[in-house]
């Protein structure tokens, strides 16, 4: 099987060249000026349009029992949705209830997936609790190929873990050269706060940044980091969403402690005067760490053009609004989580290169090529070389569009970002070399998708 896409615009995250691509099987195997292929070969003409590498979303939730609610997209409709936006690869993040075995999450998470992604899937394992058996389990999850581990400082009484959890976690990280995210809030401020704020009658959607003000995430950014200071740990900062918090990890970095930081589209995109709209609307964007007042977006963009931040990724957790209405009545029961996928990709161009917040090699190192290198998956993917996997993403900056949910392919019946203009979308989609959405449809294989081994990275 053998794929030529002449004509377009190759984008790397360092190099911009006129040439054109040559995949057999599932593999780049050329890259060239007039490149010519052997009768029969499939011929895509990308003239006008840029050839960037498939983009990897580095957060994503698909399969997620959260807040006494499942979230909504399956494997099958989260990967098209992902797919159509012009992701071919994502890492969900597995999080196991307390009550569950790391090992036993990872096979049930693996299980739910395999054979159900159109695109290509990796896990962070979460680590949800520590005890006897879980370091010897984390290993066979490690030997396995996932190697990023996943902690919440956030979410007291589900997913949170104490500081002797996080040490250990950290500890074994350490020795086996995996790298740690980390959704960085203090929980104990969080449920302090939210009790307080109940206690006094403010119980609509709009208090629940209050209850978790920049500083308690800023605060978590501290305490992680402190950690990685005392174990040696590589960190990852996911949905880092304030200034205060995006000066704390800064800050640690400054004095040397290896630590990385990951932005969400809805925090450069969306501000906290969305979870402020009347008649419950506000819940659709109850998120954590929350929407934050719109100053912040400016100092979010900034870092991330200079590369302070190194990805944006989506936290896809998608609640619809039947689920959003379990907390009418107390906002600590809104189930947390905006849908994202599909639209990550387009906005980031859009309202980063296309209205000039973003170099367009930024864009694709951080909406692709440093997930890649972060998560032992380069230069596999992230890249176009020969060699690469053939995911290649074929943009159409001239076409012009609004976000809908009426249009949209997420299994939710709400966008977020509902009317914003998009500057463009992915004409042809491929994942290993085989055509799977062409202009906003999924025309291919619903079971292409495969969960990828990685490479260790934090050591
Ligand atoms: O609100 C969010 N972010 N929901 C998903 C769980 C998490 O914290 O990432
Ligand atoms: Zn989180
Ligand atoms: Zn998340």
């Amino acid at each position: 099987m053998a794929l030529l896409i002449k004509n377009g615009e190759t984008i790397t995250a360092d190099k911009r060249t006129k040439a054109d691509v040559y995949i057999e099987d599932e593999t780049i195997t050329e890259i060239g000026e007039n490149l010519t292929a052997p009768e029969g070969t499939e011929v895509i003409d990308a003239s006008g349009k840029y050839v960037f590498p498939g983009f990897i979303d580095p957060h994503v939730h698909i399969h997620l029992p959260f807040m006494g609610a499942y979230a909504k997209d399956t494997h099958k409709t989260g990967s098209q949705a992902a797919l159509i936006g012009g992701t071919t690869t994502f890492i969900e993040m597995c999080a196991p209830a307390g009550s569950e075995d790391a090992l036993e999450g990872y096979k049930h998470w693996k299980a739910l997936a395999e054979g159900n992604a159109a695109c290509d899937y990796a896990f962070h394992m979460g680590v949800t609790k520590f005890d006897e058996t879980t370091e010897a389990q984390l290993r066979e999850i490690v030997a396995d190929g996932t190697t990023s581990f996943k902690v919440f400082l956030a979410y007291k009484g589900a997913f949170g873990i104490d500081d002797e959890a996080l040490f250990k976690t950290l500890t074994l990280a350490r020795e086996l050269g995996v790298i740690t995210t980390a959704h960085t809030e203090n929980a104990e401020l969080v449920a302090q706060m939210q009790g307080k704020l109940l206690a006094e009658g403010k119980t609509g959607s709009e208090w629940h940044e209050p209850s978790r003000p920049e500083y308690v995430e800023a605060d978590g950014v501290h305490h992680f980091a402190t950690f990685l200071e005392a174990t040696g740990a590589r960190g990852y900062v996911v949905h880092l969403s304030s200034e205060p918090a995006l000066d704390a990890a800064l800050e640690a970095r400054a004095r040397g402690v290896d630590l990385y930081i990951e932005s969400v589209i809805p925090h450069l995109m969306l501000d906290k005067s969305y979870a402020e709209r009347p008649d419950f609307e506000g819940a659709k964007y109850v998120m954590s760490p929350p929407l934050r007042d719109k100053r912040n977006q400016a100092a979010l963009w900034q870092a991330l053009s200079r590369g302070d931040i190194s990805t944006v990724g989506t936290d896809h957790a998608p609640f619809d609004t039947t689920q959003k209405a379990m907390g009418k009545a107390d906002f600590t029961k809104i189930p947390n989580g905006i849908p994202a996928i599909e639209d990550r990709v387009n906005l980031l161009y859009t309202y980063g290169v296309s209205r000039g917040e973003l170099d367009l090699h930024r864009f694709v190192d951080a909406a692709s090529t440093q997930a890649a290198k972060l998560f032992g998956l380069y230069p596999r993917k992230g890249t176009l070389e020969v060699g690469s996997d053939a995911d290649l993403v074929i943009y159409d900056p001239e076409y012009r569009g609004q976000l809908s949910a009426e249009t949209q392919h997420m299994n939710v019946d709400y966008n977020g970002f509902e009317g914003m203009e998009i500057d463009g979308r992915p004409s042809v989609v491929t994942v290993r070399g085989v055509v799977q959405v062409k202009d906003g449809q999924f025309v291919g294989d619903a079971s292409r998708g495969r969960l990828l081994r990685r490479e260790v990275t934090g050591g």
